[in-house]
């Protein structure tokens, strides 16, 4: 396991270009393997876990290379319907094979995604989706089975707003007989992502980015060439960073409508904002507390609450957060403790009162955006902080230490690196 060493108490100044969406790209990936075609992918994030859903489609046949953000795709050999369970259960999105297998062969068999250290996180919605669309579903032996000659279109409506199973079905239902209507859709600016690509694979997707999204079935599918959007999740947190530690931090090549609600948060909050074509520049100062609910995009994303917590540390005053997504989002506040934070967690509320004077302390990254969160902590704190488990950061973050570095952080990787390298 490897460790991340930060010297905090330094304030952040300077400019970030952002990396692109991980999990748009978790998503365009899959959807890249309905065709029996090859596809490029541009702005591929170099984070594990699209190296982990590399290897799951490897592991099915399809072939994949890399040039520096650049995935080509080649889906043509994609054999066999069974997902790897190995590579499977460390990570959720790898149930989007499930989509993918079904709407390619009409046969899956994918490992049901474990529990996650964030909330129970099941996949029941995504499974009476796919008997919906006229596949027979089981589960058993810690697996999906679901099988049809050809999946027919259906109206669902997606029970609470989920990105997951709203990708899921899209993706399953370009290739269904007939026409099927997915109702209370999800509208993140991923779902946005994944359906233009698949109309430019010749899908027939309308509607998406609402909450209803229609997809008309087409006989195939080809492959094409795409550029994933800007990662919306390290943007917030690199301009959280920079708020946390009264910076002044540029994020370059994102788009700032997809963090409005983080952004008026945070000028409410008291921080400097500024919006421009091609980047946010965050300028901390004297910060106040705020109150904020988690909620479906355009809402403040669930993502980005460890992180504005971690920054609500050093805000004058008792700030609420409201978790309204994941049930059990609070291993980082734990951590945030130890370093001298002043949290309590109520229900599905954290109250964080400020500003605290946070020291560096031996902690861990228990999950990617709580570890961020642990990271914002150590670089507002004064002196040392050892960050375990720093595989976690690795899944969501591309080059994490040369873009704090850029910044004047300084941060170092502890000695067992090398092996969490080897698997990204
Ligand atoms: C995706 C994101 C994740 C983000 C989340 C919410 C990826 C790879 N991950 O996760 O980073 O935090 O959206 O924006 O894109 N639910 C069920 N049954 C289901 C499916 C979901 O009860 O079958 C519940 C979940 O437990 C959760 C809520 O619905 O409470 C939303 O989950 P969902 O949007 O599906 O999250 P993911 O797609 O897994």
């Amino acid at each position: 396991m490897g460790t991340l060493i930060v010297s905090g108490g330094r304030r952040l100044r300077g400019a970030v270009r952002v990396a692109g969406g991980k999990n748009s790209s978790l998503a365009v990936i899959a959807a890249a393997a309905l065709a029996p075609d090859v596809s490029t992918l541009d702005n591929v994030p170099a984070c594990r876990d699209v190296a982990t859903l590399v290897a799951i489609l490897e592991a099915l046949g399809v072939r994949v290379s890399r040039a520096g953000g650049r995935l080509t795709i080649d889906a043509r050999g994609l054999r066999g319907h069974v997902a790897p369970y190995d590579l499977c259960r460390s990570m959720r999105a790898s149930f989007y094979t499930a989509g993918v297998l079904l709407g390619r062969s009409g046969r899956a068999q994918v490992p049901l995604p474990g529990g996650c250290s964030i909330g129970a996180r099941p996949v029941d919605f995504h499974l009476r989706g796919f008997a919906a669309l006229g596949a027979r579903v089981a589960t058993e032996h810690g697996y999906m089975k679901a099988s049809t000659r050809r999946l027919k279109g259906t109206s669902f409506y997606v029970p609470r707003s989920s990105v997951g199973t709203t990708i899921n079905l899209m993706m399953a239902a370009t290739t269904a007989r007939g026409t099927t209507v997915l109702q209370n859709a999800a509208r993140e600016p991923e779902v946005v992502d994944c359906a233009v690509f698949l109309n430019l694979m010749g899908a027939r997707v309308r509607g998406a980015g609402t909450d209803t999204i229609t997809i008309e079935g087409v006989a195939t599918l080809h492959g094409n060439a795409y550029t994933i959007i800007p990662d919306r999740l390290e943007a917030g947190t690199y301009l959280l960073a920079g708020a946390a530690t009264g910076g002044d931090v540029l994020v370059e090549g994102m788009i700032p409508e997809h963090v409005t609600a983080l952004l008026t948060k945070l000028e409410e909050a008291g921080a400097e904002v500024v919006r421009d074509t091609d980047g946010v520049r965050v300028r901390g100062g004297e910060l106040r507390a705020v109150d904020v609910d988690t909620a479906p995009y355009p809402g403040f994303a669930t993502d980005l609450h460890p992180q504005m917590v971690a920054v609500l540390t050093q805000a004058r005053g008792t700030s609420t957060i409201r978790e309204t997504i994941f049930e059990a989002r609070f291993a980082y506040t734990d951590e945030l403790r130890r370093m001298g934070a002043d949290i309590k967690v109520e229900g599905e509320s954290v109250h964080v009162t400020g500003p605290a004077r946070l020291t560096g302390a031996p902690v861990e990254a228990p999950d990617i955006r709580g570890g961020a969160a642990v990271l914002i902590g150590a670089l507002a704190a004064a002196g040392d902080t050892e960050i375990a488990q720093v595989e976690n950061l690795d899944r969501g973050y591309e080059g994490l230490e040369a873009k704090l570095t850029a910044l004047g952080a300084r941060v170092a990787r502890g000695g067992a690196m090398r092996a969490a390298e080897a698997g990204g």
